[in-house]
């Protein structure tokens, strides 16, 4: 199943983020020991195993979706430039899932630039290839960056994932496949869409 972006429902985004794993899950994330899939079904996992939310642990899950550009048919092939894999991830979700879930993608590149620039320790936690990264994503946040960033109501949450993210970089790790969590995505789809809602 491939549709265009905007023929995703809230019946038939879970099963298509699921075949996003099953068939590209083991692409390379460039510059990391593990697969692009393994990567965030680390967080996921991570996040559930510390008892965190259902929309963290999703969060995590769905984080570097817009990798995946290539499989959101509206896109352009500038979009498959992984500058704004982010964003692009994040447009995907915006209509299921609540604004905690869309701004912990939106804003998990941010994030790393945040905490380099408020938590020194953190800068320590970064592989290779995120520290390479940094750099063309602009380097750590100047304090008029870090003041605007810090009025997100959604700020803890987004500092949550972005640790994940460093998190699920183990090679060797075993985790549950995307399906596992696949009833805690339907759950978080339902209840932002209502369920009188077609
Ligand atoms: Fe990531």
């Amino acid at each position: 199943m491939k549709p265009r972006i905007d023929m995703l429902t809230r019946e038939n985004i879970v099963e298509f983020f699921g075949s996003i794993f099953d068939r590209r899950g083991a692409e390379e994330y460039l510059g990391e020991p593990v697969t692009i899939g393994e990567h965030m079904l680390q967080g996921a996992t991570l996040a559930e195993r510390d008892g965190l939310s259902e929309e963290i642990i999703v969060s995590a899950l769905l984080h570097d979706i817009g990798h995946f550009t290539s499989e959101f048919g509206s896109f352009t092939m500038q979009d498959t430039e992984d500058r704004f894999h982010e964003e692009a991830g994040a447009e995907v979700l915006e209509p299921f899932f609540p604004k905690i879930v869309t701004d912990c993608c939106r804003y998990h590149v941010a994030a790393k630039r945040y905490l380099c620039a408020t938590r020194p320790e953190y800068f320590s936690r970064l592989s290779e290839a995120s520290v390479h990264s940094l750099t063309l994503q602009g380097g750590q946040m100047s304090a008029e960056e870090v003041a605007e960033f810090e009025k997100n109501p959604n700020l803890e949450a987004i500092v949550t994932v972005r640790y994940l993210d460093e998190s699920g970089k183990r090679a060797g790790m075993e985790t549950p496949d995307f399906w596992h969590f696949a009833p805690i995505v339907q759950r978080l789809v339902d209840r932002h869409c209502g369920s009188g809602a077609p």
